[in-house]
């Protein structure tokens, strides 16, 4: 079968699946043949998650609401570890631009490389997937999608399946006793959205990952009263400000008291529960469906990539995330150049193979500065099989390296420094106002340096 009369779908048009239509555009741009591609995204716009929604709950169409981003999200990783190697910030915005930029400048710059590579025509807007299979006998999948504007149902057949719809958007809830009868409100991350909502009360937060110190942060800078964060594992141990502490496991909730493992209790007004999320696909037929933790070595894809049982299918940006915008890049471009049939996938045991040595060698990682590099090497491991632009990852890690080191120095300042690009070597501007005291994180403040 040649090359263009073969079909692919991907399954979402946020930054993975936007890495995977640029890939494909780039390769058409310098002469190759390429597969009839249709990207099914079952939103109005693309983005993924930087498409911000004021909406929560379900949609309008009566489905999970995909959105997890609140109103005043700033990136809490340097651009420089996610800027994308052949589109530089200062390419999309004529300059260099401070380190650590507000949702709405990173969805612009997003937006930007793809309006340049003209990849819209491949998308099908407001198109929910609702169910993949695959038939082994003409090894061939069937797509059934649903246009949520006309209610019209559609199946149709693909040689390739590529699923790009994200791992942060379906909550991890779990239950802690008296919740049902506590008299605040209690919500998850992914339905947090305006932090101006906790002004002057006193916020309880459980979890101690990026969402607990990011909306204990967001909640802190809009005025909340107090921030406790309860941990499972270990406290999180920054220097926090004043009305902020830390606290062992939430064990149960009386009234507005909120009672913890080590005996003590705190009165609280809200409770956020910031335990992360699930990798979870409905629609995809058991025998399709990824199961594997939130970890940087994936379970069950060679390369991070492939699906092992069936590498006709593949799933993008499932690993836990140091590196993103960039990493979604390298495993675009793998995955187009397999589908191109310039790069084998190899016996299924040597995949498994693959997954165990990559599993193994996380296992053995010491601390977070050894999963960066981890994450680093991975990126360019695939980015030296493909024709991505080589990137430096040493000053990529560099500033991922930093960005620790200044979080420990001061976590309500962090925001306030600046590293050096990998892609163009620029250094970036200073940001006019302090991150704790810049109220306007539109677009047009952003880029007044
Ligand atoms: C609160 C929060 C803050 C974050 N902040 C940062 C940050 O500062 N820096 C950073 O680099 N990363 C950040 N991330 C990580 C984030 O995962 C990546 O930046 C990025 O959005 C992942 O891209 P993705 O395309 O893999 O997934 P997503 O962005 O989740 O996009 C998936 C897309 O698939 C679509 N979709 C889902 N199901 C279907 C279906 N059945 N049919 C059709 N379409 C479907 C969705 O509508 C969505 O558009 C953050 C994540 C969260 C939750
Ligand atoms: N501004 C930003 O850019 C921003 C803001 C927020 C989030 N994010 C992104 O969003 C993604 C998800 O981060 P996340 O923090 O939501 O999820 P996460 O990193 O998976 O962390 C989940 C947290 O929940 C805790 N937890 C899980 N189950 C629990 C239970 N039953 N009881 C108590 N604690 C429990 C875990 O504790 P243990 O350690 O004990 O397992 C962990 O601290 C990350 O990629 C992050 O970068 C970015």
């Amino acid at each position: 079968m040649s090359i263009s009369s073969k079909k692919i779908a991907v399954i979402g048009a946020g930054p993975s699946g936007l890495a995977q239509l640029r890939a494909f555009q780039s390769a058409a741009n310098n002469g190759a043949e390429i597969p009839e591609i249709v990207c099914f995204e079952k939103q109005r716009n693309w983005g993924g998650l930087w498409h911000y929604t004021w909406r929560t709950g379900l949609d309008e169409y009566g489905d999970p609401v995909h959105g997890s981003m609140y109103r005043y999200l700033w990136s809490n990783g340097p651009k420089e570890g996610l800027e994308f190697a052949d589109y530089s910030f200062e390419e999309h915005f004529g300059k260099q631009i401070a380190s650590y930029p507000p949702r709405a400048v990173l969805f612009d710059y997003i937006q930007g490389r793809v309006e340049k590579a003209g990849v819209r025509k491949w998308i099908r807007f407001n198109t929910n997937v609702t169910r993949i299979k695959f038939d082994d006998r003409t090894r061939e999948f069937s797509v059934r999608s649903i246009d949520r504007d006309t209610g019209d149902e559609t199946v149709e057949r693909f040689d390739y399946v590529i699923v790009c719809t994200g791992h942060f958007s379906t909550p991890n809830v779990p239950e802690f006793d008296g919740l049902d009868k506590f008299n605040g409100r209690v919500l998850h991350a992914h339905d947090f959205r305006d932090a101006v909502e906790f002004k002057d009360k006193r916020v309880l937060i459980i979890g101690t990952s990026y969402s607990a110190e990011d909306i204990g942060s967001q909640c802190w800078k809009y005025g909340a009263a107090s921030i406790t964060v309860s941990h499972r594992t270990a406290p999180i141990g920054y220097t926090w400000p004043d009305n902020w502490n830390e606290v062992p496991l939430l064990t149960r909730v009386e009234g507005n008291t909120a009672h913890f493992k080590d005996g003590t209790s705190q009165d609280v007004d809200a409770i956020v529960l910031c335990t992360g999320y699930q990798h979870h696909f409905p629609f995809m037929a058991d025998e399709l469906k990824l199961k594997t933790a939130n970890r940087l070595a994936t379970a069950n894809l060679y390369k991070g990539v492939a699906y092992v049982p069936n590498p006709q299918l593949f799933y993008l940006g499932m690993q836990d995330q140091w590196y993103t915008f960039n990493m979604f890049d390298a495993q675009a471009w793998f995955v187009r150049d397999v589908i191109l049939e310039a790069i084998n996938i190899p016996s299924h045991a040597a995949m498994k193979d693959d997954v165990v040595d990559r599993e193994a060698r996380e296992d053995a990682l010491e601390d977070d500065y050894a999963c960066i590099r981890y994450q680093g090497a991975y990126v360019k491991e695939l980015m030296d099989e493909t024709d991505y632009p080589n990137f430096d990852i040493e000053k990529a890690n560099e500033a991922f390296f930093q960005w620790k080191k200044h979080k420990k120095e001061n976590i309500m300042g962090f925001r306030d420094n600046r590293y050096e690009s990998a892609i163009t070597g620029t250094l970036s501007p200073i940001h006019h106002t302090k991150w704790a005291e810049e109220l306007d994180d539109s677009l047009e403040s952003y880029l007044k340096n």
